[in-house]
Formats: structure tokens, sequence, C-alpha cells
């Protein structure tokens, strides 16, 4: 290795450790931006790295350059566009299609290594290195079902599952093409095999995620986040470039990882998500709306703000409806109300409280919410014996005592134990149920008070009634 080269790899291992250290602080809310911060910056030493190298070796010609640059300059602005513009309640479709161009980016990285290779007649590989075809399998899986896990939570695809019959037979078929192809090429040159592993691999992406539910898809997205991970690595050990490897090692691992912590927080197989069960769609409703069926204490405005106003400790638990409701600002407002008034607030944070990997945290931080205010399940859940007033924002499934029983859809899963506080006040529109689907008993307690508007009307409301309150 020259000494030229030898520099590059060390600059490599130096963005991996940025990569390693930023996932690191990306563990707690206050040191997360920091951490994307030192992740970036390692992307950026990273790709200046690639950019030298090439210059170095001169092997890009005069064409090659503008389209380079002109591709990075379109990707970067719709990268910063996409992310400034984004609603937070949008961001699982934003990854997923990050998801589907990154996989199909490792995938054209195998196919072009494969026919570009100088020397060899045709262009084409005497024979095809397995990570060449896990990189054009994998790549093509992630890059279609991405697409379609986008297009459910856009709501441009139905977000029911779409079984039909024989739609098992095609899956076990188009398997069978990927690994037969694949296993074929192993030894023989032929581009037509390869471009047969890619489009079967598309098609089972389609296939793999169609049967899913639209509720189901932000642990899909994140199972497909691991498998451009894994594509990306393949795509690193392809044409040797370690930074890509590393990396792709890690968004594979930690994707995985997070998969499998949502689906135990939803104390559900990932089997059972994939072959699908429930959460196929938005809120059901259920028995009743407001005023309806099942016998509910309804409470307004100026009645919940004295039971707030005169607590010592209150604790809000944000749930899915203060994100559709775009409510963090009003709910920041009115906590920092009550503390001028020397009451104790905190925030309750379950692990699957919204719809991504921490939400609510991201949407709290947004609202500039002190950090040490917000508290994990495990630290709050004693905290709740001695709490006045829980107040529940748009939250159901998580607060939802059901789950300590056998026999419903959410048993098992972990909850706030908001039924264990003095008083509970729940905002939400109506009766309708959560993403489980089913019924939730803390609304009927003695102790809850059901305030039936949108979240940040209500808590909008609730400031202005707390301003108004002597003492
Ligand atoms: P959910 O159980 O989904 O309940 C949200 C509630 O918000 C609904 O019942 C709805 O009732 C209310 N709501 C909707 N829009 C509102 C608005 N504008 N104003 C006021 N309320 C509004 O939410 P949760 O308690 O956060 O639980 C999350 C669920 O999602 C869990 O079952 C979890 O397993 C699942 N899940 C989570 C994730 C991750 S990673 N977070 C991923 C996949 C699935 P109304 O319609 O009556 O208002």
């Amino acid at each position: 290795m020259t000494s030229f080269a030898a520099v590059i790899q060390l600059i490599y291992v130096l963005a991996a450790a940025c990569f390693v250290i930023g996932l690191h602080l990306m563990n707690s809310p206050a040191t997360a931006r920091r951490g994307n911060q030192v992740s970036t910056a390692g992307m950026v030493v990273a790709v200046v790295a690639t950019l030298v190298l090439l210059i170095h070796d001169g092997t890009v010609t005069a064409a090659g350059w503008i389209v380079l640059i002109c591709g990075a300059l379109a990707g970067s602005a719709f990268g910063l566009y996409s992310a400034r513009t984004v609603q937070m309640t949008a961001m699982p479709q934003l990854v997923s299609m990050f998801n589907a161009v990154g996989g199909g980016a490792a995938a054209l990285v195998g196919i072009y290594d494969y026919i570009h290779v100088e020397g060899l007649p045709g262009g084409v590989l005497g024979t095809t290195t397995v990570a060449t075809l896990l990189d054009a399998i994998i790549g093509g899986v992630t890059l279609s079902g991405s697409i379609v896990a986008a297009g459910k939570l856009q709501g441009v695809i139905t977000g029911q599952p779409v079984i039909f019959r024989g739609s098992r037979l095609i899956n076990i078929a188009l398997g069978v093409v990927i690994i037969g192809t694949a296993a074929f090429m192993l030894g023989t040159a032929s581009l037509p095999a390869l471009l047969v592993v890619v489009l079967a691999s598309l098609a089972f992406g389609v296939m793999m995620v169609l049967p899913i539910g639209g509720a189901d898809m932000p642990v899909v997205i994140s199972l497909l986040n691991a498998f451009t991970g894994t594509a990306v690595a393949m795509a690193g050990i392809v044409i040797g470039n370690w930074a890509l490897i590393v990396a792709g090692a890690l968004v594979g691992a930690s994707g995985g990882i997070l998969t499998k912590l949502m689906a135990d927080a939803m104390n559900r197989s990932l089997a059972n998500i994939i072959i699908g069960g429930f959460g196929t769609g938005d809120s059901v409703v259920a028995a009743a709306g407001p005023g309806g069926d099942v016998q509910v204490k309804s409470i307004q405005a100026d009645d919940a703000a004295i039971q707030l106003a005169y607590a010592s400790k209150v604790v809000i638990v944000p749930g899915y409806g203060l994100a559709a409701a775009q409510a963090q600002h009003a709910v920041a407002e009115l906590a920092s109300l009550l503390e001028e008034r020397g009451i104790e607030v905190s925030y309750a944070i379950h692990p699957v409280a919204g719809r991504m990997p921490g939400h609510m945290n991201v949407l709290l931080a947004e609202a500039n919410v002190p950090y040490p205010q917000l508290k994990e399940m495990e630290e709050i859940n004693p905290e709740f014996a001695r709490t006045d007033v829980s107040l529940v924002i748009g939250a159901n499934d998580v607060t939802n005592p059901a789950a300590r029983r056998a026999g419903t859809a959410i048993s098992g899963m972990p909850i706030l134990d908001v039924d264990q506080s003095r008083s509970v006040i729940v905002i939400k529109r109506s009766m309708a149920s959560g993403y489980a689907g089913i019924d939730n008993e803390l609304y009927t307690d003695t102790k809850t008070s059901m305030y039936f508007a949108d979240a940040k009307t209500a808590l909008a409301d609730l400031t202005a009634a707390v301003k108004t309150l002597v003492g």
C-alpha cells in the first residue's frame, strides 16, 4: 500500500470513529443533536477523502465529474429541503424514501462493479462474489419495499393489508428464482442472470410489504433500514471501501436492534408483524363517541384548569394525538405556566408512544422542553402514585390497563401506570380507539375526566383558563 493510500485508509478509520461516537451520543436526547453533528462530520470527511482519492487516481473522466457534481448537488439540495420542510408526523415516510435510495444506490454499486471490470471480456466478471449478489438482492428488496412502505404511510397506497389468492405462492416462486439464479451465477458470468436477480428482488420487496397493515409500517421501515445498512456494507466489500463497510454495518446492526426493541415494546414478534395482525389502519371508532353509549365523565377547560393549577405534582403523558395535532409548543407553554405557579411538572415518555422511535422526544425537543423533565417509563412509573393530576394528551394504547390482563391485543405490553395517579385528565377528540384498535379502560375509570377536543385547541384553552386563576 502506498503512503497516500494508507493516509486515505486512516481517514476512513477516523470517519468510522465519528459514526460510532455519533451513534453513542444519540443515546440521550441531551446529546443527540451533537451526535448528529459528529456523524455528519464523519460523513463529510469520508466523502472528501473519496473525492481526493478519485482526483489522485485520475480514473474519472470530465463527463464523469460533471455527473458526479450534478448528482451530489441535486441529492444534497433534495435532502436539505425535505429534511427542513417535513412535518414530524411525516418523518417515517421520509426515512423510508431515504432507505429506498440507500438500498437502490447500494444495488447499483454492485451491478456497476459487476459490469465494469477492466481487462475482462465484455467487462463482465468471470465469477460473481457473494457480496455482489447480496448487494443486488438486499438493495433491490429494500428499494421497492421502502417505496411501498412510504406510499402506505402517505396514503398513496391503501394502508389495509393487500392479500390476494396466490400471493404466498408468488412470494415462494420469487424466492426460488432469486436463490436459484444467484446460485447459478456464482460460477458463471451472465449479465441477463444478474438482471433477473435484481428484477425478482424488486418484485419480492413489493410483495413483502403489500400484505402488511399501514400502522405496522414504522417497524417495517426500521427493518428495511437494517437491510439498507447491510446492502451498503456489501457495496463497501465489493468496492473495497472501509468507510462504507463500517457505516453500513452500523446502520444494519442498529436498525436490527431498533426493530427488535420496537417489536418487544409492543409485545409482538417480528414474524407476527410481517405476517400481519392488529394495526391495519388509523384510529378505529370504538363503542361510543363523546356522549355515546359508554359512561364517561366529561370535563371542560375551566374545571380542568382548576385541577391542574392547584396540584403540586402534574405528569404530562404525550401520545400520537399530540404529534397529529402539532401541539408540542402548546403543551410546553402550559407546562411552564404551571411551573411558574410552583407545580412540579414532568413528562412520561413511553418507548413506543407515537408512530416512530423517539417520536415524543423529538417533538418535545422541538418545543425546547428541558430534557430533565422527560422521564422514561421505568423512571416515571413509581412516580404516578404520588401524582395529583396526570394529563394524558392524545395517548391511548400506552396508558391502557388492559395490557396487564391476558387476551387483549396489547396484553403484556409495558404501559405507563397512569391509573395509579390521584386524578387523570385525558385530552382526545372522541372515544375512538388508538393504534391497537381496542377500548381503553382508563377512560371509564372513576378518577378519569375526558376532555373531548383537538389537543392543540384544548391546550390553548387550558392555558388561557389557568392564566385567569389567581393564587
Ligand atoms: P394511540 O394508541 O395510537 O392513540 C392516539 C390517540 O390520539 C387516538 O386514540 C386519537 O383519539 C388521539 N388523537 C388523534 N388525533 C388527535 C388530535 N388532533 N387531538 C387529540 N387527540 C388526537 O397512541 P399512543 O398511545 O401514542 O400509542 C402508540 C401506539 O402506536 C402503540 O400501540 C404502539 O405500539 C404503536 N406503534 C408505535 C410505534 C413507535 S416506534 N412509536 C411504531 C408502530 C406502532 P381521537 O381520534 O379520539 O382523538
